[in-house]
């Protein structure tokens, strides 16, 4: 009943014309495999420089283009910032919010990342709002807790209404370019408690549509245990999105083989 989405975060890789030859490359790859393109969404999400180079390659298939931040204000003295109108007129459809390393790196807390997904919901993006435990929460046996208040502080304080489309990617800390990956049982455990408690903030109905992606070391050879999950709605993925083959190999794998 949910359409996987297989989302790829560039973060700060590949100049322009990388970033247009591997979209490129992913948009024909995609042409290749019939079918595939009609079972998965499917978004790019390169260094806001890239985004129109992005945005162009893939003008006409099906794949969204995600900015990897915006601010929350929609234009002004706020310098080094992107904000939502400026990214849609990339090209964007999509904005990854709250990503854990901007939330370690530069301190970024729940109230801002709520802040953006607020201003990108109301500007026509479709939030993709990141949310995971460190390490030490996890061993602390915590991490429902911790997911619940970034749930709480990232997303239901600002939302009143319920959002039109909004995405959770749950990503592990501990997981994330790390090589290790959580097993499809602890990943399963958190999306299926994020799942109720969006049921409960905006309904069993909206939550029950919306896609949950997993995030943190995903690719070819444990894909299919972590989507085969009935919680894992798709993958939010780093590294594995750089290179061309994985990408392509991970969205057939979610398109059911
Ligand atoms: P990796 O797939 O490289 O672990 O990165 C995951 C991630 O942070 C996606 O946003």
């Amino acid at each position: 009943m949910r359409k996987p989405l297989i989302a790829g975060n560039w973060k700060m890789n590949k100049t322009i014309a990388e970033a247009r030859a591997l979209a490129g490359g992913i948009v024909r790859g995609l042409a290749d495999s019939p079918g595939v393109a009609e079972k998965v969404d499917i978004v790019l999400g390169p260094p806001y420089l890239s985004l129109s180079a992005v945005a162009e390659a893939t003008a006409g298939a099906p794949v969204g283009v995600a900015g990897q931040d915006c601010s929350a204000e929609a234009g002004g003295p706020f310098t080094g910032e992107v904000s939502v109108p400026m990214l849609k007129d990339a090209g964007a459809t999509h904005v990854i919010l709250g990503h854990s390393e901007r939330r370690e790196l530069l301190s970024e807390g729940d109230a801002r990342v709520a802040a953006k997904a607020a201003a990108a919901s109301a500007g026509g993006l479709i939030p993709i709002v990141c949310i995971g435990e460190p390490i030490t929460t996890r061993e602390a046996g915590t991490t429902l807790d911790r997911i619940g208040f970034q749930l709480e502080h990232s997303v239901f304080s600002v939302f009143t209404n319920t959002p039109a489309e909004l995405v959770i990617a749950y990503e592990p800390v501990w997981a994330i370019g790390t090589g290790k990956t959580a097993t499809p049982a602890q990943a399963q455990e958190v999306h299926a408690y994020i799942r109720k408690r969006l049921g409960e903030a905006f309904g069993v109905d909206w939550a029950g549509n919306s896609r949950i992606l997993y995030g943190g070391s995903m690719k070819p050879g444990n894909a299919a245990e972590l989507l085969v999950q009935p919680d894992i709605d798709g993958g939010l993925i780093g590294g594995a999105s750089l290179a061309e083959a994985d990408f392509l190999e991970i969205i057939r794998i979610a398109a059911g083989g």
